[in-house]
């Protein structure tokens, strides 16, 4: 891929870059902010590392100029303000709501194939924004949480098996939210079903852990994630540049699946070239089903106060 961009060079942006640049996944990045020069210190900071971490990605900064932009493949939107200690990220939608709008408006414009990644938070509705100002294909327009949460849920079982993270599969439906849904069910270790090596007990304390993950590092840090949100955006943005077809959660618009219309929710989907190549509708027993629309409920309340800002509206 020629060129990415990244919105938002705050830790969980310029983490995405310097992760883009070091895997070599385009030939250049583009790193934009609206603070006067935090994008061009951060993106040569990055590309300083290039001869000692052997990348060839070519890493620059901008402070609010689209048209270095110009003509990428794929553009990240990270802008937007993150949690403090005590809110949830609900609290940040009437910020970040017309943040995203803007930054989606203005980056598409110069880049009108691109696919679109979004990481800003609330991010089931963030998604759905910028789905809104994009105004295009919504295979092309997705969001990243899916691979954040369950990368959480696979360090905590891979803690508690003593086993190494990479041996662990995993798959969790529903909002970026604390109502997210992991899926013991279709958790395995090289195959071995979790519920096979772990008690009932520990396994639903690792999935509470893993609901409350965001928040449990919000109280440590006094503010949200980087390297795990970084890391999962990148490891997205390689399965689009290579087309692996990778099946991970992904924060997909939703046509008829899962029982529902004109929503962004964590599915799993298939993820190439052309963005979400498919959504895969796994089965779900009772108690799954009741889980996951308790989590559609908490996204369908967030996005009715996107509706009620009337930021779409002509
Ligand atoms: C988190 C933020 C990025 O889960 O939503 O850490």
């Amino acid at each position: 891929m020629n060129k990415i961009t990244v919105i938002g060079a705050g830790n969980v942006g310029a983490t995405c870059a310097n992760v883009i640049a070091h895997k070599d996944l385009a030939n250049e990045v583009v790193l934009l902010d609206v603070k006067e020069g935090l994008a061009e210190g951060k993106a040569l900071d990055i590309w300083q590392t290039s001869s000692i971490n052997h990348f060839n990605t070519r890493v620059t900064g901008s402070t609010n100029d689209y048209l270095k932009t110009k003509g990428s493949g794929i553009i990240v939107i990270t802008s937007g303000i993150p949690r403090k200690p005590g809110m949830s990220r609900d609290d940040l939608i009437k910020t970040n709501a017309s943040i995203v709008k803007e930054v989606t408006e203005k980056a598409i414009k110069y880049s009108p194939d691109a696919i679109i990644i979004v990481v800003s938070n609330p991010l089931d509705v963030m998604t759905y924004a910028a789905f809104l100002a994009a105004n295009k294909d919504p295979h092309k327009v997705f969001g990243m949480a899916g691979i954040l949460d369950t990368g959480r849920y696979k360090a905590f079982l891979a803690s508690a098996l003593e086993v190494s993270p990479t041996d662990i599969h995993a798959m969790l439906l529903g909002g970026h939210g604390d109502t997210m849904v992991p899926l013991p069910r279709y958790t395995s270790v090289s195959g071995i079903p979790v519920t096979e090596l772990l008690g009932p007990a520990v396994i639903e304390k690792i999935v509470e852990r893993t609901r409350k993950g965001g928040g449990e590092l919000v109280s440590l840090i006094g503010t949200s994630a980087w390297y795990a949100p970084g890391a999962a955006v990148s490891q997205m943005v390689e399965a689009i540049v290579d087309d692996q077809k990778r099946i991970f959660p992904v924060c997909a618009y939703l046509d008829g699946e899962y029982g529902q219309k004109n929503l962004y929710l964590g599915v799993p989907v298939k993820l190439g070239k052309g963005g979400v190549e498919e959504i895969i509708e796994i089965s779900l027993n009772a108690e799954e089903k009741k889980l996951l629309t308790s989590s559609v409920d908490s996204v369908k309340k967030v996005m009715k106060v996107l509706d009620d800002m009337k930021l779409f509206e002509e």
